[in-house]
C-alpha cells in the first residue's frame, strides 16, 4: 500500500486511472496508461503541454500529446519494427511513489517486464529484463522528467528512445525556436542532412521532422518563444528531436486534430537509434542510464503572472 503525499491523489476518469497532482507550485495529472503526463500547469499559468482532442486511451493505444515515452526504441528502431517508438506507452505502468515538500512534487511510476503480457507488441523483438522508473518532478518555474532505464538481466541491454514530449505554443506561425541553429540535423522529410545554420531563430513553416545532433553527446538547451509565453527545454540525452506535421499530414492521422498542427510542437529528448543501425547504448548487467528533459517557464510569463492586478 502506497502513502500518499496530500497534494497526490489517485483518479478513475473514463480516459483511465490517472494520478494528479494538485500543490501550490502548481498542477500534472500522469496516467498510468504509458507513464503518460497529460497536463502540466505551472501555478498561475496555463496549460504548458498539447493534448489531442482525438486522442484514443484504450488499452493498446498511444495516447496522442503531453509526453509519450519511446521506449525502448525511438522510431522504428533498428528495422522496420512495430510497434513505432516501442511499447512503453503502450501498456499500463505502475505507482511506485510520491512525495512533496513546499516547494515541489515529485511522482514516480515504473514498469518492467513483469508488466508484460506474452503477447504485447514487440516484446518478441526486444525479449529482455528491464527496469524503468519515470520520474516526475514540478517546482514552481519547473517540469523535471527523468527516464531511467537499469539492466536487471544477465545479458547487454540494448536501448533507445524518447521523451516525446507535445508543447502547447499557442499559434505556430508565431513561434520562434533558438538553440538549434549550431547544431547539425538529419532531416526526415527530405531525407538528407542539414548543416549548422547562420539563422539564430528557427520558424516552422511546413512539415518539420528533424533529429538535431548533441555536440557530444551533451546536454543541450533550446528556447521556444511561443504565441504567450517562453519555456526553456533542457535535454539530457544525445539528440533532440523536432516535430510538427503540418496540414496534410495532421489530416491524414485518425487521432489529430485536423487544425491541430496549427498550436503544437514536439520538442523531443531522444536517444535515436544510430545512423548505422546499431542501438545507441547498450548497458551491461547491473548498470542504468537515464534520459532527462527539463522545461523551464520563461521570466517574461512570471513577471506576467505576479503584474498587480493580473
Ligand atoms: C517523431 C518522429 O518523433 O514522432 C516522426 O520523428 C513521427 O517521424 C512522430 O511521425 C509521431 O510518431 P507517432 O508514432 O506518435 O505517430
Amino acid at each position: 500500500m502506497i502513502t500518499l503525499p496530500h497534494s497526490v491523489r489517485f483518479a478513475h476518469p473514463e480516459t483511465g486511472p490517472v494520478v494528479e497532482v494538485d500543490h501550490q507550485v502548481g498542477s500534472a495529472r500522469i496516467h498510468l496508461h504509458g507513464a503518460h503526463l497529460t497536463s502540466w500547469r505551472p501555478c498561475g499559468l496555463g496549460e504548458q503541454l498539447w493534448m489531442s482532442s482525438a486522442s484514443e486511451f484504450g488499452p493498446g493505444a498511444a495516447i496522442r500529446g503531453g509526453v509519450p515515452i519511446c521506449f525502448p526504441w525511438f522510431a522504428m528502431g533498428p528495422g522496420d519494427w512495430e510497434p513505432q517508438h516501442g511499447f512503453a506507452r503502450r501498456v499500463r505502468w505502475r505507482l511506485l511513489g510520491a512525495r512533496q515538500s513546499r516547494d515541489e512534487v515529485t511522482v514516480v511510476l515504473a514498469l518492467d517486464e513483469r508488466d508484460l503480457a506474452a503477447d504485447t507488441p514487440g516484446r518478441d523483438r526486444w525479449p529482455y529484463r528491464f527496469g524503468l522508473e519515470f520520474e516526475v518532478t514540478l517546482t514552481a518555474t519547473d517540469l523535471r522528467m527523468s527516464l531511467l532505464v537499469t539492466n536487471t538481466g544477465d545479458e547487454d541491454l540494448p536501448v533507445s528512445g524518447a521523451l516525446h514530449t507535445y508543447l502547447a505554443i499557442g499559434d505556430i506561425t508565431a513561434t520562434r525556436i533558438e538553440g538549434l541553429d549550431d547544431l547539425t540535423c538529419f532531416d526526415k522529410v527530405s531525407g538528407t542532412a542539414l548543416a549548422p545554420t547562420e539563422e539564430p531563430e528557427l520558424a516552422i513553416t511546413a512539415q518539420t521532422d528533424r533529429v538535431y545532433v548533441h555536440p557530444d553527446g551533451a546536454a543541450h538547451q533550446v528556447t521556444v518563444r511561443g504565441q504567450h509565453s517562453t519555456l526553456r527545454v533542457r535535454n539530457e540525452s544525445s539528440h533532440t528531436v523536432l516535430w510538427n506535421p503540418w496540414q496534410d499530414k495532421a489530416e491524414a492521422m485518425g487521432d489529430f486534430p485536423d487544425d491541430g498542427w496549427r498550436d503544437m510542437v514536439c520538442l523531443e529528448a531522444a536517444l535515436p537509434m544510430e545512423a548505422s543501425g546499431d542501438w545507441p547504448v547498450r548497458l551491461q548487467p547491473g548498470a542504468e542510464h537515464a534520459v532527462v528533459q527539463q522545461l523551464r517557464v520563461g521570466s517574461d510569463d512570471r513577471r506576467a503572472r505576479i503584474r498587480p492586478g493580473s
